[in-house]
């Protein structure tokens, strides 16, 4: 099992290595909107999202995949061998910035995280995460970071919706850490929590992959990555979710309880 694996994870990073050049290939970036003007996607977004089926498949034929640019949301996603792709996550940095962006890759067996993927593409650092083996940022191996509280933490947390949705979440967040650092790509963003460099990332409703690299990252390191209620996630769902370091999980989680009972 953990030779395939090993295999499969061999020519994975190898396909998500050829994006940089995949990226060079577009003259056009062809930006358009989705639900608003505020939600883009770009050639280059479904280029890479059709490059990672392709490769994923000459490795792993009948393999399904649940990918943010060809979601059905009436179709069943659950497969045995099931892989979640966000082409390009935090499009908006990509479009206005040309940085802080990155891909996320993830492949679950009967719902079991096994490979786990967040290349940042633009500075060439590839995490990446298999069953067992802890995480990797590209070949140095991640030390599990330290425990710290919510005041000793610096966190992230997505601004507009969970302000509007979760305004006492976002109020208790921003009063109790030590201070606020978004980058706007949940990728890059929960990675900093992988890394120790945050405390908590903490975001309101995402599509499945938003997150799906967290689930096996986390869990090789300690690291807490629940929903609003501290409860697991299902793989395919939508959902808000926390990841963070117990002590300020444990922080934020009471204090969503309390404001419940007390509602
Ligand atoms: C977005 C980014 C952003 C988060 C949004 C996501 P996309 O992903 O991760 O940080 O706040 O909720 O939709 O659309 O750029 O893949
Ligand atoms: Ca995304
Ligand atoms: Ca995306």
């Amino acid at each position: 099992m953990k030779e395939t694996l090993l295999k499969i994870h061999k020519h994975i990073v190898n396909g998500i290595k050829q994006i940089p050049d995949l990226l060079e290939e577009i003259d056009d970036l062809g930006v358009s909107q989705k639900a608003s003007y505020r939600d883009l996607v770009t050639v280059a977004d479904k280029k890479i999202e059709e490059h990672l089926k392709h490769s994923i498949l000459e490795i792993c034929p009948g393999h399904d995949f649940l990918g943010e640019e060809s979601f059905d949301k009436n179709k069943n996603y659950d497969a045995k061998d099931l892989w979640i792709i966000d082409p390009i996550d935090g499009t908006s940095n990509f479009v206005k910035q040309g940085r802080d962006f990155c891909t996320m890759l993830s492949y679950f067996k009967d719902g079991e995280p096994l490979l786990s993927y967040v290349y940042d593409i633009k500075n060439d650092i590839l995490y990446s995460s298999m069953k067992g083996s802890g995480v990797y940022k590209n070949d140095e191996k991640i030390i599990a970071p330290k425990d710290k509280s919510l005041k000793e933490s610096l966190v992230s947390l997505d601004l507009r919706r969970m302000q509007r949705a979760k305004p006492e979440l976002f109020d208790f967040l921003i009063q109790k850490s030590f201070s606020v650092r978004v980058i706007g790509s949940s990728g890059l963003d929960g990675i900093r929590v992988i890394t120790g460099k945050l405390g908590a990332y903490v975001h309101y409703m995402s599509g499945a992959w938003d997150f799906s690299p967290f689930f096996l990252m986390a869990s090789e390191l300690g690291i807490a990555f629940t929903d609003l209620n501290g409860d697991s996630i299902k793989h395919t769902d939508h959902s808000s979710f926390i990841i963070a370091c117990p002590s300020a999980h444990k922080e934020i989680i009471d204090f969503i309880e309390r404001l419940y009972r007390e509602k």
